[in-house]
């Protein structure tokens, strides 16, 4: 059963700025709620006192490598039910939790890219068949912007996140930054971490153990929904705030639920960037909706408050777009509270942000396809999600070079809207178009997996969607809405035009690319060399 507490919660968590290591994941209780009971959880710190939910924040500076050496300290028995019936990391001798660190929109090699089978036990006990070295090395030769880091264990993903083991990473560039006189320093510039979740009156995290058909996965079910909105490790908190701008980071860090955030006095966001990059110029909007694993990075002048008190909301209906509309308790995120006094603000927005190259058709070297539809093997089982009806452990089918720029076409032929991840690869959405006969389209693609010998240029002529503004950038998750063609130009290198590679993206294993809702069964494959992945 699950609890039903509502209030905001009280104080704001605090949570240190690593840069420490070796990282532990770790044990520990959180509290998440002042009429909750300690919540047992699994996070990252560098010990059981400092380990939080999120994790450390890790401050990063453009060019400049950090090393982390994630370590796995956890008991030997999950707090959460997990399902030994799906392709899942599976030590040997079956003790210990199999848990590897995958930074979020990193561009970095790839044996410290946590692919799925480089998962390790506690004390390197027992390690996954592509796991090569236990310090992370991440180049940070990119773009200032955010990233976070979260498991990416084998069939575990979804179970780890949902425990706590999930963090943000914060790339600056001061030479670039500073002058564009944005809010900063910890108190105006942070990220928010929001995820959902269930409790039990106990206090203990709640997830459905059983599964959608339980004679064949016992426990699996591929969607996670939570009534509880969390904030940086805390429902529904509050926030003192000045009369002045603030910065705020937010994270979607929910395993499947989409949020569609507003001020309820109509207080507006200024987007300055997204989950990989600084847009150009800043854009106004009154609403943002977040798929699991964006990032909106925005600006919040609370000098132009109208109330003293503001709530950040939530309208976006669960599984999004077409599941129940919000309630109660998850159409709230949490509360500002804004002193009286005006304050001198030192935080600017400039007309101006930062340039990148735009995308470039005209130099793409490749054109895919690639199609999301559900399988249903048997009756009443819960869908298999492939990608161009492969499973994951099916051989490489992408193998883009390094250095070079591609146009994927993505065809979601599911119900849901499936936010799409490209590890490595930074991307930018250049359409939506609607399938005109969809069913006759499915049907050709069950039998051939194949949108070329299928016509697809046939079906591809419905309504066209516009990207907006602020997701017009350098993107690494896009929300694919079911039963359109999203057409994304991909570059496979950094995306200042005359960087290179510090590493070698070719070496194994390789990397993947999913639907970011942990679900599991999500089939994969991977860049530039050729190994198979999907994570759960
Ligand atoms: Cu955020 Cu492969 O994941």
């Amino acid at each position: 059963m699950q609890t039903h507490l509502f209030g905001f919660s009280g104080s704001w968590n605090e949570y240190n700025m690593g840069r420490r290591q070796p990282v532990e994941s770790i044990k520990v209780a959180n509290k998440f709620h002042r009429d909750l009971p300690p919540t047992p959880v699994f996070s990252y710190g560098t010990s059981k006192r400092t380990a939080t939910i999120p994790g450390p924040t890790i401050e990063a500076l453009n060019q400049v490598d950090t090393y982390v050496t994630w370590r796995n300290h956890l008991p030997k028995k999950h707090i959460l039910p997990w399902d030994p019936t799906i392709p899942t990391a599976l030590p040997a001798n079956k003790k210990g939790i199999p848990t590897v660190v995958h930074l979020h929109g990193a561009v970095g090699e790839p044996q410290s890219d946590g692919h799925a089978e480089s998962w390790f036990t506690a004390r390197f006990k027992e390690k996954g068949p592509t796991w090569t070295k236990k310090k992370y090395h991440y180049h940070n030769h990119q773009q200032p912007g955010n990233l976070w880091y979260h498991d990416h264990a084998m069939g575990l993903t979804r179970v780890n996140i949902l425990a706590g083991l999930l963090g943000a990473y914060v790339i600056r560039d001061p030479k670039i930054e500073a002058p564009l006189g944005l809010p900063h320093g910890d108190e105006f510039d942070r990220p928010l971490v929001v995820f959902d979740r269930g409790f039990r009156t106990d206090g203990s995290l709640y997830m459905n153990s059983t599964g959608n058909n339980p004679s064949i996965h016992p426990q699996w079910q591929p969607e996670y929904f939570g009534d509880a909105i969390i904030v940086n490790g805390k429902a529904w908190p509050r926030m003192i705030v000045r009369r002045r701008k603030y910065r705020f980071r937010i994270i979607n860090a929910s395993n499947a639920r989409f949020f569609k955030f507003f001020f309820t006095n109509g207080l507006g966001f200024i987007h300055v960037g997204s989950d990989s990059a600084y847009h150009e110029r800043p854009v106004m909007l009154k609403e943002i909706l977040l798929a699991p694993s964006e990032i909106a990075d925005v600006i919040v002048d609370f000098s132009e408050s109208k109330s003293d008190s503001v709530i950040l909301g939530n309208d976006a209906p669960y599984p999004y777009p077409s599941g129940d509309p919000v309630n109660e308790a998850n159409s709230k995120v949490m509360k500002f509270l804004v002193k009286q006094q005006h304050e001198v603000d030192s935080g600017r927005v400039p007309e101006e942000l930062i340039k990148y190259p735009s995308a470039d058709l005209s130099g793409a070297s490749e054109t895919r396809y690639i199609a999301m539809y559900e399988y249903t093997i048997d009756i009443d089982e819960p869908t298999h999600l492939y990608l161009n009806g492969k499973s994951y452990e099916k051989p490489v089918t992408e193998t883009p070079k390094v250095g070079t720029t591609e146009v994927w076409n993505v065809i979601n032929l599911t119900e849901d809207n499936h936010p799409l991840h490209i590890h490595l690869g930074l991307f930018v959405v250049l359409d939506q178009t609607e399938l005109v006969d969809l069913d006759e389209f499915k049907e050709c693609m069950m039998k051939m997996n194949d949108a070329i010998k299928c016509q697809i240029s046939k079906y591809a002529r419905g309504k066209r969607m516009s990207v907006p503004a602020h997701e017009k950038g350098w993107k690494n998750v896009y929300k694919m809405t079911p039963g359109f063609v999203t057409k994304i130009l991909l570059r496979f290198s950094y995306i200042h035009s005359n960087a290179s590679y510090s590493f070698d993206a070719t070496a194994e294993p390789g990397y993947v690319y999913h639907c970011h809702f942990k679900r599991a069964y999500t089939s994969v494959m991977i860049v530039p060399t050729g190994i198979g992945a999907s994570i759960g």
